[in-house]
């Protein structure tokens, strides 16, 4: 596997001295809730993640006031770490150099550990905006947004950038290269998969292979669901460090099973995890408990409990009546 010497940034090779874990940015899904709860299941477990990177934060028009950054990032308000102790670094996503180095110059003004940009989302409307994955057919472009950035934030922010391996294909994957080896990026973590390939089975581990070449280390990330494909993954793109995405969300204890596949979240011991989150900050009643059904849907494909509990409370609106059902089957032991 391949090491590299990270001497020129020293937070850099602080970070990466060990496999890193990575909890994935995903908007709507690992929210300041779901984050506080995924990070406490991984530090009880014993094998907290690295670090977590926020839900996008989109830059348009101007440098964004302060209450956006703490809407998006609560965790600003406690040293930008999750309640387990979990950095958190903030996701900007944009397509202007100067605005999005002064947005990132804000968010660490503000706290933020890191910077990472977004250069992954398929979205139609942000790519329409010339947003997200859509650059990946403008490296240039690419390049620009991130040395901006890298000169503009104070020397000792890391800045990264998070892409897929192309916009409709793969065509111009040198080329996406060469841009981020010339952009001064600290390190990449790469969705292996183009934003055409969407979010379906399979993901192209091994496509990653080239950038390691790279002088800085890069993250894979993409389809893996348990320890074999963390295992496969990290072969497969020679490299050690991994971010864990839908896989994280739907078996809690994947972090620490990739590195101790004996190691287990029960469901009673989810249970209580549940219930936390029944209890978090919601805008609405409603909201949260969609968040909830949200997160339980997903739980079923990881806990056959989890599918008897979805059929007991999917026709509940009530959050009482939830978080009695919960406890019911927690009790029932
Ligand atoms: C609902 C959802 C929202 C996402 N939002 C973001 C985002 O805000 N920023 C980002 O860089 N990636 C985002 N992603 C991509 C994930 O970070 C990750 O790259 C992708 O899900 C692949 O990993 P997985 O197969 O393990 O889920 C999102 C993915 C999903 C499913």
């Amino acid at each position: 596997m391949s090491q590299h010497p990270h001497s020129a940034h020293p937070a850099t090779a602080q970070l990466f001295s060990n496999p890193v874990r990575l909890l994935a940015p995903m908007e709507g899904l690992t929210d300041p809730l779901m984050r506080q709860i995924l990070t406490q299941i991984a530090s009880d477990l014993g094998r907290p993640y690295d670090w977590s990177v926020s839900e996008f934060i989109r830059v348009t028009h101007h440098v964004l006031p302060a209450h956006v950054f703490y809407r998006f990032v609560p965790e600003l308000n406690h040293q930008c770490k999750t309640a387990s102790g979990t950095p958190i670094h903030i996701q900007l996503l944009g397509s202007e150099p100067e605005l999005m180095a002064q947005n990132a110059l804000a968010a660490c003004e503000l706290g933020a550990p890191a910077i990472d940009l977004n250069f992954g989302c398929p979205a139609k409307t942000v790519n329409n905006h010339r947003g997200g994955s859509v650059l990946l057919d403008e490296p240039s472009l690419m390049r620009d947004i991130i040395s901006a950035v890298r000169d503009t934030v104070p020397s000792h922010i890391p800045v990264s950038a998070k892409i897929r391996l192309g916009y409709t294909d793969t065509s111009n994957l040198d080329d996406i290269r060469k841009a981020i080896a010339d952009s001064g990026a600290n390190w990449l973590t790469i969705h292996a998969r183009t934003k055409t390939q969407g979010y379906k089975p399979p993901a192209y581990w091994e496509k990653i292979v080239g950038f390691t070449e790279l002088a800085m280390p890069v993250i894979a990330n993409g389809e893996i669901w348990n320890n074999q494909h963390a295992q496969r993954c990290c072969e497969q793109a020679n490299t050690p460090h991994l971010m864990l995405g839908r896989g994280a969300v739907t078996r809690p204890d994947l972090i620490a099973q990739v590195d101790n596949p004996d190691t287990e979240l029960d469901w009673q011991a989810l249970i209580t995890h549940q219930l936390a989150f029944l209890h978090g900050d919601a805008k609405t009643e409603m909201a949260l408990i969609g968040r909830y059904k949200q997160w339980l849907a997903m739980l079923s494909k990881g806990y056959a409990e989890a599918k008897v509990l979805w059929d007991d409370i999917k026709k509940l609106r009530d959050k009482q009546a939830i978080i009695e059902q919960l406890q019911a089957q927690r009790d029932e032991v």
